[in-house]
């Protein structure tokens, strides 16, 4: 789908659909919509007179004008003006791609909101990433292709501008990362082994200017990742580390911030088998390490001033001769001891070899992001992921990113009381006990003995990486969830100071 910006008049633009935003509570209509309802003969301010339409967010009325050359006109409400910001005009744009996408018009003429709230480059920006990820649906298995739309353009009329014309790609290049990283996560296990997904992270390390490296077996061995390891040990497709480095853009020294992926591509359970119920979900159980290579193919719309390595562990936990047994013991790459209880309990163990690579890099701040535990969607539902930090500032920087872009987090205990009840008679922890009880945390405590004293805040992201019920800006299925949360932290930390 191609992606403009244009100056135009919306009334003589040929399109299968234009869309225009409005906000609640509207009496005169102004910019574009006034513009429409003028060449319509007052189609638009006949909508709002009929009380109908009230202008509520997201709330859509579609009309079929006389007197302009599109063939429909979707009305798409932009909720109370007082509250509009650029994640509202990215869910109304995202609105209008999926109502054009879904009704074939081939292609959508979509009203810049140019009016005060949103600076008008963020407008831009918002209104294009929105617009891919409403479109977005994964195609890649589909005999006969679905009809996606051609063209999107985004009419406005302020005058052609670098800083518009950067605005656009940046939400472009947004928008794609996050299709990519979506498609990722439903990429079916048969096709997505650990070497593909290392595949994946060359190409999108390689045009970000990234430098990657993928540890094979071999060099698992040399390194001392027990763990991931024994994950790895029962597949055919054997596991993988893998290191994506970019430099920081800003000269001299600089603060090194490591983002961390679980990337397994099927989680079977391992001997400690799943039940069937669902276990076709667990392709997407590389959703952390999606999100990681998503924020890596958005890089060129970042200009970090600081280093950012994303660090991710991937196996495939599988059944064999050679696989995993309830009461081996594994050797992480820091030298502690793992008595594997529970082979389902595998994304721990790869998160925890990561965690210990992560300290060698002495890195300012490091966040993981794992489909980790049942037990966080029971704790939260659908609408929250975990965090876990023992750093109430990275608590709050992550928690108002996530608020900023609609990606929630609650934050949930973890500590040493949680991890006492984790001690093995045989080695030094089990990697899970039989309660389910509070099972988020005693994980995330788990991980925080291999985080030490790193400023670390890990996200369980099992309660929200799969989209069940369609949304505007997602289809069902694995979203995602996270890129833009942190793509927005990022960004906050490249603005709030020099360096990380
Ligand atoms: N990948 C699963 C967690 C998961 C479950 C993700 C449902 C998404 C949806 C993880 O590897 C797992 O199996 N966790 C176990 C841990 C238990 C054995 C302590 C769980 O949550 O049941
Ligand atoms: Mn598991
Ligand atoms: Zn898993």
């Amino acid at each position: 789908m191609d992606v403009s910006l244009r100056r135009a008049d919306l009334a003589t633009r040929p399109a299968g659909m234009i869309a225009v935003g409005v906000p609640e509570r509207t009496r005169t209509l102004t910019g574009a919509a006034q513009a429409l309802d003028r060449a319509s003969r007052g189609a638009l301010s006949a909508l709002l007179a009929s009380g109908d339409f009230k202008g509520r967010a997201l709330e859509t009325a579609l009309l079929y004008p006389k007197g302009i050359k599109a063939k429909r006109v979707l009305v798409v409400g932009l909720g109370a003006a007082g509250s509009l910001d650029a994640q509202r005009l990215l869910l109304a744009a995202a609105t209008a791609t999926r109502r054009a996408r879904d009704l074939g018009a081939g292609t959508l003429a979509l009203a810049l909101h140019e009016q005060p709230g949103v600076a008008p480059a963020l407008a831009v920006r918002a209104t294009a990433e929105g617009a891919l990820l409403g479109h977005h649906r994964h195609t890649a298995y589909h005999s006969a292709p679905l009809d996606p739309l051609a063209r999107v353009e985004l009419i406005g009329t302020l005058p052609a501008s670098r800083a518009l014309s950067t605005a656009l790609e940046d939400g472009i290049t947004r928008g794609t990362a996050i299709g990519l990283a979506r498609d990722l996560g439903h990429t079916p296990g048969q096709d997505l082994v650990p070497e593909t997904l290392a595949a994946r992270a060359r190409e999108i390390g390689r045009s970000a200017g990234a430098k990657v490296t993928v540890f094979d077996e071999a060099a698992l061995e040399r390194l001392g990742m027990g763990c991931v390891l024994g994950v790895g040990r029962g597949s055919a497709n054997p596991p993988r580390f893998i290191v994506l480095d970019k430099a920081s853009e800003k000269r001299g020294r600089s603060a090194t911030v490591v983002l961390i992926g679980k990337g397994v591509t099927f989680d079977t359970g391992g001997y400690s088998l799943k039940p069937r119920e669902g276990m076709s979900k667990m392709k997407y159980d590389m959703g952390g390490a999606a999100a990681v290579l998503g924020v890596f193919a958005a890089l060129p719309a970042l200009g970090l001033p600081f280093r950012l390595v994303g660090l991710i562990p991937s196996a495939e936990n599988m059944v064999s001769e050679r696989a995993l047994k309830p009461g081996d013991v594994l050797r992480a790459l820091d030298g502690t001891t793992v008595e594997v209880t529970n082979t389902d309990a595998e994304g721990r163990l790869l998160l925890a070899d990561a965690l210990g690579y992560a300290r060698r890099l002495d890195p300012a701040v490091v966040v993981d992001l794992a489909t980790l535990t049942g037990a966080i969607s029971i704790a939260l539902g659908r609408h929250y992921a975990g965090l876990f930090t023992s750093d109430d500032t990275l608590a709050d920087e992550l928690t108002r990113a996530g608020d900023a872009v609609g990606e929630r987090l609650w934050r949930m205990p973890m500590g040493e009381q949680y991890l006492a009840e984790m001690k093995s008679d045989t080695a030094d922890y089990v990697n899970a006990n039989e309660k389910r009880e509070g099972a988020a945390s005693l994980a995330a405590s788990f991980l925080q003995h291999f985080a030490r004293d790193l400023r670390w805040a890990h996200l369980d992201i099992a309660s929200t990486g799969w989209t069940y019920a369609e949304r505007a800006d997602s289809s069902r299925g694995p979203n995602a969830y996270g890129v833009r949360l942190l793509l927005q932290w990022l960004e906050s930390r490249a603005g709030g100071r020099s360096g990380a």
